[in-house]
């Protein structure tokens, strides 16, 4: 497939055209940014971690039966998917309370949640991609009913599917964020990424952070971390 113009540039990957509609070429950057861009650096070797284990989640995912916008690794940044746009909710999955969750309702971290919680947030920079539930993004028109309905089921299967390959990696999978698109014909389908950028992932024996809140936070071990989660899920 031959890469031609660049669409987009976010603050983690670019996007380009390819010769066939249906398709583009993600193209995953080193940037690292925090706390709606306020925060900026660069994480050496992030991009093609989170391009690797994202594709490697995928084809996991895919195997369980559920679809996503999967469809060729290219190179070690570099990932052919399907051209979808983009649901914009930003979708949260928490097993274990952590960040914006134990501010927002003042608890400690770590406490483990009876059953899976999900929330929305809308995707929008400008607002700093404020909380709604499902009624208000159906008002907003941000998705139908139905396809609400089909992106909560497919996010609480993700999570079981993935708590249970992370425990087997001794990695607890405290929570994470997904993104959904519609692909030409209408399908709901798993799109962006999932890696230690959007998700939160702690060592089963040590609780130890092996995520992006070493840079959010300013932990130090920022590249050894993705490096090791690197390592759990490839074996690299
Ligand atoms: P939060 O506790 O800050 O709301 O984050 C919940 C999860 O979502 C966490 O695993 C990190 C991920 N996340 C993103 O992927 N992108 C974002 O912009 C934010 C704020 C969080």
């Amino acid at each position: 497939m031959k890469k031609c113009e660049q669409l987009y540039e976010g603050k983690a990957k670019k996007v380009f055209a390819t010769d066939d509609p249906d398709y583009v070429i993600v193209s995953y950057k080193d940037d690292a940014t925090a706390f709606d861009g306020l925060k900026k650096g660069e994480i050496s070797g992030k991009g093609s971690v989170n391009n690797r284990m994202s594709n490697y989640l995928m084809r996991l995912l895919e195997k369980a039966g559920i679809a996503t916008h999967y469809v060729e690794e290219l190179s070690d940044r570099e990932t052919v998917v399907k051209k979808v746009s983009i649901v914009p909710l930003e979708v949260i999955i928490r097993n274990v309370s952590a960040g914006s969750f134990a501010k927002r309702y003042g608890v400690e971290e770590g406490i483990v949640f009876d059953e899976p919680t999900i929330e929305f947030s809308y995707k929008n920079d400008d607002l700093h991609d404020p909380l709604l539930n499902s009624y208000h993004a159906l008002a907003l028109k941000l998705a139908t009913k139905e396809e609400i309905e089909t992106i909560k089921s497919m996010a609480f299967r993700i999570n079981q599917i993935l708590k249970e390959y992370f425990a087997g990696l001794k990695v607890k999978l405290i929570d994470f964020k997904l993104e959904f698109g519609r692909t030409r014909d209408g399908q709901i389908v798993l799109a962006d990424e999932i890696s230690p950028d959007t998700c939160r992932f702690w060592d089963a024996d040590t609780n130890e952070k092996l995520d992006k809140d070493r840079f959010r936070r300013d932990l130090g071990g920022v590249e050894e971390a993705y490096r090791e989660m690197m390592k759990r899920v490839l074996g690299e």
